[in-house]
């Protein structure tokens, strides 16, 4: 039996796990299901609410007032974090890569909206983004505050437990509709997502693999960063677990040029979803997973989800980063 730490119930739960109807990929009849976490709330939409329960309720058990966390400047992780700290009378400090935008808009808008203090550190400058964050935090303690610093994405060993958690949720969801999915789909950005469906499927024996499209890095740094979060929290929550045989299964190709920037082919699949199914995606994460997962299965056995006949793909969220965004799409 596991023993979860302490947890704050932040996230509407359980999410939904509906089939597509309309959408489908040309010569492929595998089912694809979506598992509905872009609906975890409104303005705390996505994936990383179901981290910050296991988070937030680590910083209240610390006595902080104040959380420090980070991110790109449309990070969802830190919007949900700045709306969270506004809810639970938590103050939000964000350090932001990259230069402050004459207008901020989509995410950033909504960080300023709830009353997040951000400090915007420049990209050459982000290296060092960790050891500012513990200066800071001396800074909150000589004022009489004490602040937890809260890495990208919440994606450590206590963050880790959002995504296990999950998987116990995806296992009676699986029971009720009948489901054995050959593969869990998520996109990948900083890992613990995908690290959490990882050990969650193999603690509550989904019996299906987990497959990662990475929108940021590489397959070599996800596998690495997921050893490293799995050990850690093994060894911080004394928990059995047998991590010698990881399936970490990264699938590059899909990232384009870079993390945030999609192509032509993500922007259309966005829209051909947001069509047929009133389902949206974002350029940044779930619209690049999402064409990985469809370009996968469109090769058949010759791709990675060869002979899949049920997919589940994790939606993670993301819909604030679409209007940034918006110039990518084209309607005639
Ligand atoms: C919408 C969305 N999807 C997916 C991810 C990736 O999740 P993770 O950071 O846990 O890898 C993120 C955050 O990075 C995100 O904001």
């Amino acid at each position: 039996m596991l023993n979860y730490p302490s947890r704050l119930s932040l996230a509407h739960l359980p999410t939904p796990l509906t089939r597509l109807e309309r959408f489908s990929v040309p010569s492929s009849d595998t089912e694809i299901w979506i598992k509905h976490d872009e609906i975890t709330g409104t303005e705390v939409s996505g994936n990383k609410i179901r981290k910050m329960e296991f988070c937030l309720a680590e910083a209240r058990d610390q006595g902080c007032n104040t959380v420090i966390t980070c991110g790109g400047i449309q990070s969802n992780h830190c919007r949900a974090t700045a709306v969270l700290g506004a809810r639970l009378g938590i103050k939000v400090h964000l350090l932001l890569r990259g230069e402050k935008p004459g207008v901020p808009e989509g995410n950033l808008l909504m960080d300023y909206l709830a009353g997040a203090e951000i400090t915007f550190i420049p990209t050459e400058k982000w290296y060092g983004h960790a050891d500012y964050a513990a200066e800071l935090q001396a800074d909150y303690v000589k004022k009489g505050d004490k602040a937890l610093f809260i890495p990208v994405g919440a994606s450590d060993e206590i963050g880790l437990w959002g995504y296990i958690a999950a998987c116990e949720e995806l296992r009676s969801d699986f029971e009720r509709l009948k489901l054995t999915p050959d593969y869990i789909v998520t996109a990948t950005g900083s890992g613990g997502t995908q690290g959490g469906l990882i050990v969650g499927a193999q603690i509550y024996d989904l019996k299906t693999k987990v497959k990662a499209f990475n929108v940021s890095d590489d397959a070599k740094y996800f596998d690495q960063k997921i050893r490293e979060d799995v050990s850690l929290w093994k060894q911080r929550y004394n928990v059995d677990f047998d991590d010698s045989g990881l399936e970490i299964d990264t699938i590059e190709g899909y990232l384009g040029s870079g993390y945030g920037v999609a192509g032509q082919a993500v922007f259309e699949l966005i829209a051909e979803l947001a069509r047929n199914e009133g389902i949206f995606l974002d350029p940044v994460y779930t619209g690049k997973a999402f064409h990985g997962m469809v370009s996968e299965l469109a090769k058949g056995h010759a791709g990675q989800l060869s002979g899949a006949k049920q997919v589940v793909f994790i939606h993670t969220g993301g819909l604030f980063g679409v209007f940034p965004q918006q110039e990518g799409f084209r309607f005639d």
